[in-house]
């Protein structure tokens, strides 16, 4: 690649990325790679395995309406078609690291990150392509890793939260960690008043610290954003102690708190959670056990299907 992909970096950047919500220009979206060309061969091979085709309520303020469905045997250009005509949200994951052409975009996100940022650890770079609906949005929540967005197409409006006490108690990270497909975070509309906010075009990019909450709401055109999401040792660490934190709360009812913990102390629980996790006192659920509540139907109107299907009980 000629040009940089990264198109401004400055020491602000620098001395905020990982610690306070940044955003930044690039590139890539000049890339020729996310073409509807390009997006229907993509979801046409993408292994389904690595698929997730899901909806949610309109207007949902939690990820209590967030569901999986089944793409069934549509071609790639009837699923592209009904993204961009329903209420639809495509994760293709690792799409960035299995394609070589899209491996190399991430390959050079890396080396400029790394060069731009002297403090950024790539430790397992993970790369999802999301395609998302013109009226799609993800509520609010917490990613377990840290995450970059890169905007590739369409308009989508970011509110990116402070974490204090009303906004993301810490026992509710906790539970997060501890329940591998519980992302709820409870939400209140005032909580907005405090949110940096974003409108991310075509060719912007955004980062926030470590479990920041967040949510995302698609500005009337379909989307098309590369998600980074990848976990440095200090996310690693982090979420290990506060596993320990949790179990120590919950059990001997203490009152730890991380922002209290140093490094030496974090590091501590960290080793405490992989014992604890060796022990089976934290559980995992390893498998969605929920299925599939919907099937993609391109004809109609939000083109969800809703399967008869009983809610399995968490
Ligand atoms: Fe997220």
């Amino acid at each position: 690649m000629n040009s940089p992909l990264i198109k401004e970096w400055t020491a602000t950047h620098r001395e905020n990325f990982g610690k306070n919500p940044i955003v930044w220009q690039h590139s890539m979206h000049e890339s020729g790679l996310f073409t509807d060309e390009k997006l229907i061969e993509l979801i046409e091979k993408h292994p389904r395995d690595l698929a997730d085709f899901c909806t949610m309520d309109k207007n949902a303020e939690d990820m209590a309406s967030w569901r999986g469905g089944d793409p069934g045997n549509h071609s790639g250009a009837e699923l592209l078609k009904a993204v961009r005509s329903g209420h639809l949200w495509i994760n293709l994951r690792k799409t960035f690291n299995i394609y070589p052409e899209y491996a190399t975009l991430l390959q050079t996100v890396t080396d400029e990150m790394k060069a731009a940022t002297p403090n950024f650890s790539a430790v397992s770079m993970m790369g999802g392509l999301l395609i998302s609906s013109p009226s799609a949005g993800v509520p609010y929540h917490i990613d377990r890793s840290d995450v970059m967005l890169w905007h590739i197409r369409g308009r989508k409006r970011v509110w990116i939260y402070p974490m204090d006490d009303q906004t993301l108690p810490e026992s509710e990270v906790e539970e997060i960690l501890l329940h591998e497909h519980n992302d709820d975070v409870p939400y209140d509309k005032s909580f907005d008043d405090k949110a940096v906010v974003y409108d991310l075009e075509p060719g912007q990019a955004a980062s926030w610290p470590l479990h920041s909450p967040h949510r995302v709401l698609n500005l009337g055109e379909m989307c098309v954003s590369l998600t980074v999401e990848y976990s440095p040792f200090s996310a690693v660490m982090q979420n290990g102690a506060q596993i320990t934190n949790g179990i120590l709360r919950r059990r001997l009812g203490l009152n730890p708190q991380i922002e209290k913990q140093g490094r030496l102390s974090r590091f501590i629980r960290f080793a405490v959670s992989r014992v604890l996790r060796k022990m089976t006192l934290v559980k995992a659920k390893t498998a969605h056990e929920s299925g599939y509540l919907f099937s993609v139907d391109p004809e109609a109107a939000t083109a969800v299907r809703e399967l008869k299907q009983q809610k399995h009980a968490a």
